[in-house]
């Protein structure tokens, strides 16, 4: 794969098809969202292979709770036991863990690792891997007006509010994209979104693989971003 010149700082992923990769198969859903993982390892190794520093996962979304309780808890052990892997691809290869989302709902004990693993890597800087769980975009903007609300502030910044939200220590996403084809953003980060570049490829997420994302590279290079300018 040829080097590109423009490579994107931060790309967010709606990581989305893995029921659909599954049914496909005539397998049960959490197949797909088995397969999900290692799509997540995938993803992370070519982001330290290209240079990207910051690579946000939407795992876990407010709305997600309307699945099945089956599902949901397969989801739960699965992110469990991703992160309490002993030989885990993040401290392998110094990559910080954050998450954005409010982590109260889910099990203490998948709470924790995520917690330690944070707290592992916290000083590494290669790349920064975000996991969104239980992360809504309104649930993020209506939290950080609440905040401003308790604390009595009248006429806040838009530099305030971004530092009020839980992306504060992540820079706002190049590109977002969305595997599976469907073209929405089912409440992802609305807010810090305003200027991503978007990117919406008909490839289930079990299925996506570093050569899809080098070709999404390639046509964010021919990009024009403006930011409203002329350019
Ligand atoms: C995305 O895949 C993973 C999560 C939302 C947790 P889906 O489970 O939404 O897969 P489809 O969209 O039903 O195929
Ligand atoms: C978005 O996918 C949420 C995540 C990828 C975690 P969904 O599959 O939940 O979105 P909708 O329901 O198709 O909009
Ligand atoms: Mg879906």
């Amino acid at each position: 794969m040829k080097k590109l010149q423009k490579i994107p700082y931060h790309i967010a992923i709606i990581m989305d098809g893995n029921g659909r990769w599954a049914t496909k198969r005539g397998l049960p859903r959490n197949y797909g969202h088995k397969e999900g993982i290692n799509a997540i390892e995938r993803i992370v190794l070519a982001c330290l292979n290209f240079d990207i520093k910051y690579c946000s996962f939407f795992a876990f979304s407010t709305e997600n709770w309307k699945r099945s309780s089956d599902e949901i808890n397969g989801i739960f052990d699965l992110i469990r036991e991703y992160l309490l892997k002993e030989d885990n691809i993040f401290l392998k290869n110094q990559i910080k863990v954050e998450s954005i989302g409010v982590l109260e709902p889910f099990p203490k004990d998948l709470v924790e690792a995520l917690v330690d693993l944070k707290e592992k890597t916290k000083n590494f800087n290669k790349l920064t891997v975000v996991f969104a769980l239980n992360y809504g975009g309104r649930d993020d903007i209506v939290r950080a007006v609440n905040k401003f609300l308790n604390e009595n502030k009248k006429d806040i910044t838009e530099k305030e509010f971004l530092l009020a939200l839980d992306t504060k220590d992540i820079p706002e996403p190049d590109i977002v994209l969305r595997t599976s084809g469907e073209m929405r953003i089912s409440n992802f980060m609305l807010y810090q979104m305003a200027y991503s570049e978007l990117f919406f490829p008909k490839i289930y997420w079990p299925d996506f693989n570093e050569k899809h994302l080098y070709k999404i590279l390639k046509k964010y290079q021919k990009r024009n971003r403006r930011f409203g300018g002329i350019k």
